[in-house]
């Protein structure tokens, strides 16, 4: 395993420079008409394999180089969710893992997986020592939250699906593996579960962790996140690289009020036009078909814009109204809540979730307390008092399931 060759270094790199080099030359701007395919092209490799120097925190502090090494598996991984990219394993490799010849109990393997950049969201620093290698620095990207892998090679290793939220993801249980976290906090992390992040409570304290978003299906949308807090991906791409994986860089914002850099050169500014043309360049995967009924779905239609006024918020073809305003906690039917998630963000209110692709990323709502469509449909039914029979919430449901 130790000869596998490292997969296209030099054209990783060279990817990299093109982006600054792009980014240099001010591309971007807000979220909205189709981003050039060069920088989209670029913003892929930042958004799969840059860290934006966040290694300060995850090295440095966390010492999670030394957890992976000491005790995770590729199993292990694959239990809190973290996903293999199939297509960074040479074909020896994968041979020999199908014939059953890999240890996937060995962190060894992880390490080696690693290597090749095939750990979904992790970037590591291997050096072979004495012919060992040692994970010497390790980093996250944008990756580990928001792509998945399709299985296609067994369950959690397959193609990169980037922009699907990895729901089976556990954050919080990663980052409670650091031996830098006492016991309290690490009880804290472990509570959040699978697929949620509080991507506020280094910040404020709180933890009332919120549903991974999906990072698809933004392009003309100029409001992001669920509290509306940024007028383009940029402004949460920075928030996020600075504020929660540690990366080099600054960001400020005194609505919040929040002030934060980190470390002295910034490796996240020049990046952003890249990654968010990467991000506004991913469509919203279509229903698969067969995975709804078609003429309840026309029926559903029908009540989405008239009996349901589902539309009055998700009209257009957007299916949101975050371009002209946003809403107070009340019209949030994950509300009310204690504390409000709204509460703690920029704008202290909601924006109307985008529909399109909803049938991919169960659950629904900020806080996840709708496990599927017809729970949503349900909801609003019986919340708003809309008086639908138990037919109309499922063809509700089965147009939902066809956006
Ligand atoms: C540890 C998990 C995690 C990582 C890593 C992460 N995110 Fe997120 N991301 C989240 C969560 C949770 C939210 C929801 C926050 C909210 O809406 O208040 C979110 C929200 C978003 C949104 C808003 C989506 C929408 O519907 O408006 C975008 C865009 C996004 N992230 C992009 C990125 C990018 C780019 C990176 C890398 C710089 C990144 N994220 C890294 C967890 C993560
Ligand atoms: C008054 C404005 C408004 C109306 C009317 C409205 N919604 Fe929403 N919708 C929102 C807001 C705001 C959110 C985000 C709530 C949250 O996450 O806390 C949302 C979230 C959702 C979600 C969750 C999406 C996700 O990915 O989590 C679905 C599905 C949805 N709405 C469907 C509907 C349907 C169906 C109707 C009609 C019965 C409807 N909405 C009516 C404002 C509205």
């Amino acid at each position: 395993m130790q000869r596998i060759p490292l997969r296209n270094v030099q054209g990783r790199l060279l990817a990299s420079v093109a982006a600054l080099l792009l980014a240099a030359c001010g591309g971007g701007g807000g979220g909205g008409s189709a981003p050039p395919a060069d920088l989209a092209a670029a913003g892929q490799e930042i958004f799969r394999y840059d860290t934006f120097g966040d290694e300060a925190r995850w090295t440095d502090t966390l010492r999670m180089h030394e957890v992976i090494e000491q005790g995770v598996s590729p199993a292990t991984a694959l239990a809190v969710g973290l996903k293999v990219d199939a297509e960074a394993i040479p074909p020896d490799l994968a041979a020999a893992i199908r014939a059953g010849n890999v240890d996937m109990n060995s962190p060894a393997t992880t390490v080696a997986l690693i290597k090749l950049d095939a750990v979904v969201g992790l970037k590591g620093e291997v050096e072979n020592v004495n012919g060992v290698d040692r994970l010497r620095r390790v980093g996250i990207t944008c990756a580990l939250c928001h792509s998945t892998v399709d299985d296609s090679f067994a369950q959690g290793i397959g193609k990169r699906l980037d922009g699907w939220a990895n729901r089976d993801l556990d954050p919080g249980a990663i980052i409670a593996l650091s031996p830098a976290i006492d016991a309290g906090r690490k009880a804290i992390y472990r509570s959040w579960g699978k697929g949620r992040y509080d991507p506020r409570f280094n910040v404020d304290g709180i933890s009332k962790p919120v549903v991974i978003p999906p990072a698809y299906g933004l392009a003309g949308i100029h409001k992001v996140t669920y509290t509306g807090d940024g007028d383009s991906p940029a402004y949460w791409n920075r928030y996020v690289a600075v504020v929660q994986m540690g990366g080099q860089g600054s960001f400020s914002d005194p609505r919040l009020p929040l002030s934060v850099t980190n470390g002295t050169q910034d490796l996240v500014s020049p990046k952003l036009p890249a990654l968010e043309a990467y991000q506004l360049s991913l469509p919203p995967p279509p229903a698969p078909a067969g995975s709804f009924d078609a003429a309840a779905a026309a029926r559903g239609k029908l009540l989405f814009a008239g009996t349901a006024q589902c539309a009055t918020c998700h009209g257009g073809a957007l299916f949101t109204d975050a371009n002209s305003r946003l809403h107070p906690p009340a019209d949030s039917m994950a509300e009310p809540e204690n504390p409000s998630y709204a509460s703690r963000s920029a704008t202290k209110m909601y924006r109307t979730t985008p529909l399109r692709g909803a049938w991919q990323h169960a659950p629904y709502f900020h806080d996840g307390s709708a496990a599927t469509l017809d729970a949503v449909a349900e909801r609003y039914n019986q919340r708003l008092g809309l008086g639908l029979s138990a037919q109309d919430v499922a063809d509700l449901a089965q147009y939902l399931k066809s956006l």
